[in-house]
């Protein structure tokens, strides 16, 4: 068996060590008897499993101690709305800087809750940069700022952490968590799916600074109240367990390969890689975010028609290079270079992209 290069953006590739270890643990997990999937939650394996996958987070993110750590059944998506409900008062401001497409969607949660400002829109650019900090209009009375870390399908991504002042920034962090060195401390709030680099689709990891949970928010069941989710290490109602254990093997994979300082240089070699390409091609290939914001987890791009897209999408495909296809919403191809896929994958995109260039240029 051959495994592919997959460039999915979501579900995405995990690490194929990470795979077998499931494999060989999914009959009999430590010796038990039982899969960890067929165990209680409240058992002393899951918690063990649970508190390490924790403990690991926490280590590979160096996640301050004033910050709790959740690990919520269900996507981003969902924690999106629930930012609202849980840390605004009903009607009031909050401010939200618009990058793309996923930062839309936060809005979109939101907006039946509470008073959405817009801060800064990059849409009229065609999302091709993020307005600069000088230009943003800040509320003074905001209950958060939101921004998103990166644009997994419009491939624009923050460099650096915007200062918003005494507001808690809030941030979506689905695509690009565990990339890079990340201070924590400089955010209220950091929420991401598990389904990029973390894991499997099914849980989402929120860490908060544990004053916030005090926050009254809005009327809502106990269920969507993360001050009771944090009381309860997560174990609220059952936990997504797969999921959570799926979790905690790539993070401590994650610390074997020399955590989040490795894979920044692995993501930013990828990244040069696949724009170098892009850019030496003469107008070929095409990616229009400028430099300054350019993705290094999600890269868009795209050929001159339609056909060439088409055929590109297939012979890679053929060629062992997976889910290069970019998203309806823009069109186009999309390579996404999350922590799981290894240089020799970028590399190997590159060399085709050369190849095609060459037979259909
Ligand atoms: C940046 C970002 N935010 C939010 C989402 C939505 O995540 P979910 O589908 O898990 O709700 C995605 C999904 O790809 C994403 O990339």
């Amino acid at each position: 068996m051959t495994r592919a290069y997959n460039f999915s953006a979501g579900p995405a590739t995990l690490p194929e060590a990470v795979l077998r270890q499931a494999q060989a643990e999914m009959l009999d997990w430590n010796g038990v008897g039982a899969s960890i999937v067929e165990l209680s939650h409240r058992g002393a394996e899951f918690m063990g499993v649970a508190a390490q996958a924790e403990a690991d987070l926490r280590t590979l993110l160096s996640v301050p101690d004033d910050y709790a750590v959740l690990f919520q059944a269900g996507g981003a998506t969902t924690q999106q709305a629930l930012l609202a409900l849980n840390f605004a008062a009903p009607g009031q401001t909050v401010d939200y800087v618009v990058t793309g497409h996923w930062s839309k969607t936060a809005i979109k949660q939101v907006k039946p809750y509470v008073n959405v400002h817009v801060v800064a829109d990059g849409e009229p650019g065609g999302f091709r940069d993020i307005p600069p900090r000088d230009s943003w209009s800040l509320s003074s009375d905001a209950a958060y700022v939101h921004i998103t870390a990166n644009e997994t399908i419009h491939g624009v991504e923050f460099r650096d952490t915007p200062d918003v002042g005494a507001v808690p920034l809030f941030a979506d962090f689905s695509s690009s968590i565990a990339s890079e060195p990340l201070d924590v401390s400089k955010y209220g709030l950091i929420y991401a799916g598990a389904q990029k680099n973390l894991g499997p689709v099914g849980v989402s990891v929120m860490l908060v600074r544990r004053e916030l949970l005090e926050r009254a928010g809005q009327p809502r069941a106990d269920i969507f109240t993360y001050a009771s989710h944090a009381a309860r290490d997560s174990m609220l109602n059952t936990p997504p367990t797969w999921n959570w254990y799926l979790l905690g093997l790539t993070v401590k994979w994650m610390l074997e390969q020399g955590g989040v300082e490795e894979f920044a240089r692995r993501n930013a070699t990828k990244a040069k890689l696949v724009y170098d390409a892009i850019d030496a091609s003469g107008g070929f290939y095409r990616n229009e975010v400028a430099p300054s914001v350019r993705s290094r987890m999600n890269i868009p791009f795209f050929l001159p028609d339609e056909t060439l897209t088409t055929r590109f999408v297939s012979e890679s495909k053929a060629a062992g290079l997976l889910a290069l296809k970019g998203h309806k919403a823009v069109g186009g191809l999309r390579a996404s270079l999350y922590n799981a896929l290894p240089v020799a994958g970028a590399q190997a995109l590159v060399d085709f992209m050369r190849d095609f260039q060459q037979r259909n240029g």
